[in-house]
């Protein structure tokens, strides 16, 4: 039997965005947005507007969710729902009320919120009028925004992150046009990745003040998609497009949270192809002063890069994908549904980078999972989804994370994504995640086989 430390967090995932539904917000994100300009660009045409009905459902949701296990709920405070208008920062009392009940549910049902600040989920109003993340203002407005979470539910809530995968925000809106506006702009995208960094690091000092003023031992995080490149090959061109892909899609937010500056290497080959980053010394001093207490790393797959194929000079304008491309190695495993790699060695790898590298600051597995389309393929007669499959992804994960925390990673909790199967961006429901079962069409929710066996694990302990 696999034993974790004592207290182990056994969690799960979920945003707001993706499970509330939009019932009485006040405002539109760039998704409500985007998907009232072109429903056809999200998967069956389904929106964000029902998600899994949390906003009229998280009563019976919440009590649900603790009988499949789940002893803490990650989710997020959609910025569009608690304030009425996000650019003077007046909250919405509907919004405020609505938190203060579903964090007053949760405690009632003994699970623990872990509450995230933004989850992609821009409000519309800020891009169209000042650029959204291209803009320092909007870093201002999203400290604003925090501070206010702090004040509000910080007596009840101990543990806050500001930002989900800021490395989704660039690929989706910035390069790789999957998500609105879909852009193609490499050095917007790395003026991108600055402001998230530096919009993390005002929220984490406001925090900080807020915490001393009122003697709270609550703790600040931030949630970082780490997915280690591993090169092609040993060949040296290979191992360097793979400390380039490592560089741009982890450390780039790893180091200014956790060391507080950014990777002298990557400064300096953006500083060489001209696209480096716009700073003050007082930015720099601001991200410096306020690093993260707890870090939490999703995890579902890992990156293999190679050299790149296109010659730097072939490209106008300047662009990550000219120093790695992607490479499939033969044989790999495959979660076929999503199209991602199964590898779960690279939770262990994760942990020892941390343990060894980040000075084995307190972390969790914020996010692991498996995404399966059509799973009413695997309904039982008693209306049980027969998830065998997820089990495994999970316990085979969880057996790297053990050898992790074995080797002495200080990693002290793991959150499935998600509780419930909600609505996934672009994706909608096209992979379902969760341990209990969603029924978009009745909204009847059933816990599946793999949510019995989370509750077993986390009463355990362990499997
Ligand atoms: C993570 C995000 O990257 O992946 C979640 O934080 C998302 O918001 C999850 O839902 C799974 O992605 P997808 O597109 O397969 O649903």
């Amino acid at each position: 039997m696999l034993k974790f430390p004592k207290d182990f967090a056994w969690g799960a995932a979920t945003s707001g965005p993706q499970s509330e539904g939009n019932f009485h917000k006040p405002n539109q994100n760039v998704f409500d947005y985007w998907y009232e300009k072109d429903p056809d660009a999200f998967y069956d045409g389904v929106g964000p507007d029902t998600a899994s009905n949390f906003y009229n459902d998280y009563k019976k949701d919440i009590p649900l969710m603790a009988k499949a296990g789940i002893r803490s709920l990650r989710t997020s405070i959609q910025w569009t729902r608690l304030m009425a208008d996000v650019d003077k920062g007046i909250v919405d009392e509907d919004g405020v009320e609505f938190y203060n009940n579903v964090i007053d549910c949760l405690l009632d049902n003994g699970i623990e919120p872990y509450i995230n600040l933004f989850h992609f989920d821009l409000p519309i109003d800020l891009y169209k009028k000042y650029g959204g993340w291209e803009s320092k203002h909007v870093t201002d407005l999203f400290a604003d925004y925090a501070e206010k979470c702090f004040e509000l539910f910080g007596s009840k809530v101990k543990n806050w992150f500001t930002f989900n995968e800021p490395k989704v925000i660039l690929d989706g809106e910035y390069l790789y046009q999957f998500h609105y506006p879909l852009k193609v702009d490499g050095p917007a995208a790395v003026q991108v990745a600055y402001n998230i960094n530096l919009a993390s690091a005002k929220a984490v000092a406001r925090f900080k003040k807020w915490r001393k003023e009122n003697n709270s031992d609550a703790k600040i995080g931030t949630i970082l998609n780490l997915t280690p490149a591993y090169p092609a090959t040993n060949d040296p061109e290979d191992v360097a497009a793979a400390e380039f892909a490592t560089l741009w899609d982890d450390n780039m937010y790893l180091d200014p949270a956790v060391k507080g500056h950014f990777p002298e290497k990557l400064v300096k080959i953006l500083d060489d192809a001209n696209v480096l980053f716009d700073s003050t010394p007082e930015e720099l001093k601001i991200i410096a002063d306020n690093t993260i207490d707890v870090l939490g790393v999703n995890f579902y797959h890992p990156e293999r890069v190679m050299r790149p194929s296109v010659s730097p000079d072939s490209l106008q304008d300047w662009m990550p994908d000219i120093y790695f491309d992607n490479y499939e190695m033969p044989g790999r495993v495959m979660n076929v549904d999503k199209g991602w790699e199964i590898y779960p060695k690279t939770l262990y790898d994760i942990a020892i980078n941390i343990r060894d590298n980040y000075g084995n600051l307190p972390w969790f597995v914020s996010e692991n999972g498996m995404g399966v389309s059509h799973e009413e393929r695997y309904l039982d007669d008693k209306g049980v989804v027969q998830d065998d499959y997820r089990i495994k992804f999970i316990k085979d994960h969880l057996t790297e994370l053990h050898r992790g925390i074995e080797a002495g990673s200080n990693c002290h909790g793991f959150f499935v994504w998600t509780g419930i199967d909600c609505w996934s961006w672009k994706n909608a429901y096209r992979n379902r995640y969760g341990l209990i079962r969603n029924d978009i069409h009745t909204q009847t929710k059933t816990i599946k086989k793999s949510g019995q066996w989370y509750a077993k694990l986390s009463e355990n302990n362990g499997f």
